[in-house]
C-alpha cells in the first residue's frame, strides 16, 4: 500500500460556498492526480453532485476522465445530479451516481479507482478505520484520496456540540488524531497536513 496519499480538508471551511471549495479541491487534485493514465474516480457522499460535475468537467476538458462515481444515499440528489450532468453536456457513459451506503462499499472492485474524494460527508460514515481500509483496497497504483471533513477540534468533546450532533443524527464524530491512525492503519501515506 505505500504511495498512496491522503488529504485533509480544513474543518473550519465546512461554510465555504461550494465554488470555492470545488476550486479548493481541484487544486489539490492538479497537485497530485497520477499524470500518467485517465482516471476513474470515486465520490463519497456526493450529494446533490457539485463537486462530482465540477471535478467530470475539469478532467473532460483535459482528456483525462474515464469515469466518475458518485457514491451517496439519496436517490433524489442523485437524480439531481445525473440531469444536471446531463444539461452540462457530461457524457452518460462516463458519469454514474450510485445509491449506496459509503459503510458497505465491499461491491466495488479492488484497484478500481485512482482518486477517491469527498466533501463534509464522512462524518456520516460509522467505522472510519474500515473505511480507510477500504479506500486503500479501492485505489489503484499511486491512487490519491482528498477529503475534507467536519471533525472535533482538540479538548472539544461530542456533549460539547449537541446541536451539530443531532442535526446529523450522529452518535459520534472524528478527529485528526483518529484519521492520522485510521488512515496510517490502512497504509495510506500522508502528503500534506489539514490546513496547508
Ligand atoms: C453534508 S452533505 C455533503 C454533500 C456534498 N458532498 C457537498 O459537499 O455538498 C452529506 C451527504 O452525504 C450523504 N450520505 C450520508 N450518509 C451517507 C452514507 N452512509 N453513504 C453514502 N452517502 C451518505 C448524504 O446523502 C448527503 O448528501
Amino acid at each position: 500500500m505505500t504511495g498512496r496519499k491522503y488529504k485533509r480538508g480544513n474543518p473550519k471551511d465546512d461554510m465555504e460556498p461550494l465554488k470555492l471549495r470545488n476550486e479548493k479541491m481541484w487544486s489539490y487534485i492538479e497537485q497530485y492526480m497520477p499524470t500518467d493514465r485517465k482516471l476513474r474516480v470515486l465520490e463519497l457522499g456526493s450529494g446533490r453532485g457539485s463537486l462530482t460535475r465540477y471535478v467530470a468537467l475539469k478532467l473532460q476538458q483535459l482528456g483525462k476522465l474515464e469515469l466518475i462515481v458518485g457514491v451517496n444515499l439519496s436517490q433524489k440528489e442523485n437524480d439531481y445530479n445525473e440531469e444536471q450532468a446531463k444539461l452540462e453536456g457530461i457524457p452518460e457513459d462516463l458519469f454514474q451516481t450510485l445509491y449506496m451506503n459509503f459503510d458497505d462499499l465491499t461491491t466495488l472492485r479492488d484497484d478500481s479507482f485512482d482518486l477517491i474524494l469527498s466533501n463534509d460527508s464522512l462524518l456520516h460514515a460509522s467505522n472510519k478505520i474500515l473505511l480507510s481500509q477500504e479506500m486503500a483496497r479501492l485505489l489503484r497504483r499511486d491512487g490519491v484520496t482528498i477529503f475534507s471533513d467536519i471533525l472535533l477540534q482538540r479538548g472539544v468533546t461530542e456533549t460539547q456540540v449537541p446541536k451539530l450532533m443531532e442535526r446529523f443524527h450522529l452518535t459520534s464524530l472524528g478527529t485528526l488524531e483518529l484519521y492520522d491512525a485510521a488512515l496510517e492503519l490502512a497504509g495510506l501515506k500522508k502528503i500534506l497536513l489539514y490546513g496547508d
